[in-house]
């Protein structure tokens, strides 16, 4: 049997049409896009209107889109430039307990140099409150960074309540949309946001490669120095190959949101639907919220078994999933997002993530749901 991924909120296969519209930066237009000869300006066309392009369909200026190695640089990028740009003494940051660790990690560098930074957290459906984060803005809050689609959960985060509030306040307001890109629609300057970090591999693009999105209101300090690259605010030769690559997905899946949620949210009535019929719905439980989250994200926890165990037997049966949360040292930590949400422990120790993606097919889905039944009666021993 052909393995079934079902892993796509880690990372999605390269689309071909992204694949065909790299290759020629690799082969025929190899030029140093700073290079000033023919082979250069050549090669600074294309990244021109790769630029463009992206802009258009993401509805920002070309010049508010700085290229990166992906979200995690871009998360990096926005919280250190942001707040080495301000020249008030303000020390205090607000984002959530269920961030991405590319979030987590730079605000817990930032505390060991003297920021404070509020940590708001969340219900058991994996929201926060728009009140809890009015209640934790201070005088000295100088950037506010909570993400729009949650990787584990998928729970969608009222970032337009956010951003008004971050507005009225003058706070500069972050938003990691790296698994919100191809799964929801996405106007940036209809959304109240100063910076978005996006990322190209959880959508059909090549890895590696991201952006951030930076309002032309903000002011940020470049954190790579050694050239004049994207605007002097990332030096470093461009990726020009994976951002063809970045701008074709964009160009191909942008316009397929709706339908591609649609079959999404399909594939995972599937599963659930497989799930009651082969175990009885008392047999697991689903995390995160009802209606405001993506349909491809569906974590389930089957208390009684190990996320380990499950996961290693659904890879003997050639289904891949995850576990959402990190391997270290060859055994997985409690999810952060799980616990944060404050589920009971059979639960959180329980959970795996299915992500599912335009591969997928019907079939594919009650396979995995039976192969799934199959394992949790074996490991229950009925
Ligand atoms: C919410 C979120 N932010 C940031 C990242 C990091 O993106 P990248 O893999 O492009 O560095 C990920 C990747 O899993 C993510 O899910």
């Amino acid at each position: 049997m052909n393995p079934i991924y079902l892993d796509h909120a880690a990372t999605t296969p390269v689309h071909p049409d992204v694949l065909e519209a790299m290759l020629p930066f690799y082969t025929a237009f190899f030029g140093n896009p700073s290079s000033t000869h023919s082979f250069g300006r050549a090669t600074r066309t294309a990244l021109n209107r790769f630029r463009d392009a992206m802009a258009k369909s993401l509805g920002c200026l070309p010049a508010e889109l700085i290229f990166t190695s992906g979200g995690t640089e871009s998360n990096n990028m926005a919280i250190f430039g942001v707040l080495h740009a301000s020249k008030d003494d303000k020390k205090h940051i607000i984002t959530t307990q269920i961030e991405h660790h590319a979030v987590l990690h730079p605000c817990e560098r930032l505390e060991g140099l003297g920021y404070e930074v509020t940590y708001l957290p969340v219900g058991p459906t994996g929201l926060i409150q728009i009140e809890d984060v009015a209640a934790a803005v201070r005088p000295d809050t100088a950037l506010i960074s909570i993400m729009y689609v949650n990787n584990e959960v998928g729970t969608i985060q009222p970032i337009e309540q956010i951003g008004e509030l971050a507005r009225a306040k003058q706070i500069p307001f972050h938003v990691d949309a790296v698994q919100a890109l191809g799964k929801l629609p996405l106007n940036l300057h209809e959304l109240p946001v100063d910076m978005v970090s996006l990322s190209a591999h959880k959508l059909y693009g090549p890895k590696g490669v991201g952006a951030l999105y930076v309002s032309k209101h903000t002011k940020l300090t470049p954190h790579v120095y050694g050239g004049s690259q994207e605007r002097k605010r990332r030096a470093g030769t461009e990726n020009v190959a994976a951002i063809a690559g970045f701008a074709k997905a964009v160009e191909v899946l942008l316009p397929q949101v709706e339908t591609l949620q649609e079959k999404a949210s399909e594939l995972r009535q599937t599963m659930i639907h497989v799930l009651e019929q082969q175990l009885g719905s008392e047999r697991f439980t689903i995390n995160g919220h009802k209606e405001q989250s993506v349909p491809h994200i569906l974590n389930i926890s089957f208390p009684g078994i190990s996320t380990e165990t499950l996961l290693m037997n659904l890879d003997l049966e050639n289904v891949a999933a995850a576990s959402g949360s990190a391997c270290t040292s060859g055994s997985l930590e409690v999810s952060h997002v799980l616990q944060a949400m404050k589920l009971p422990e059979n639960v959180t120790a329980s959970a795996v993530r299915f992500s599912f993606g335009m591969g997928n097919s019907k079939e594919q889905i009650e396979t995995a749901a039976q192969k799934i039944a199959t394992i949790v009666h074996r490991l229950r021993n009925n």
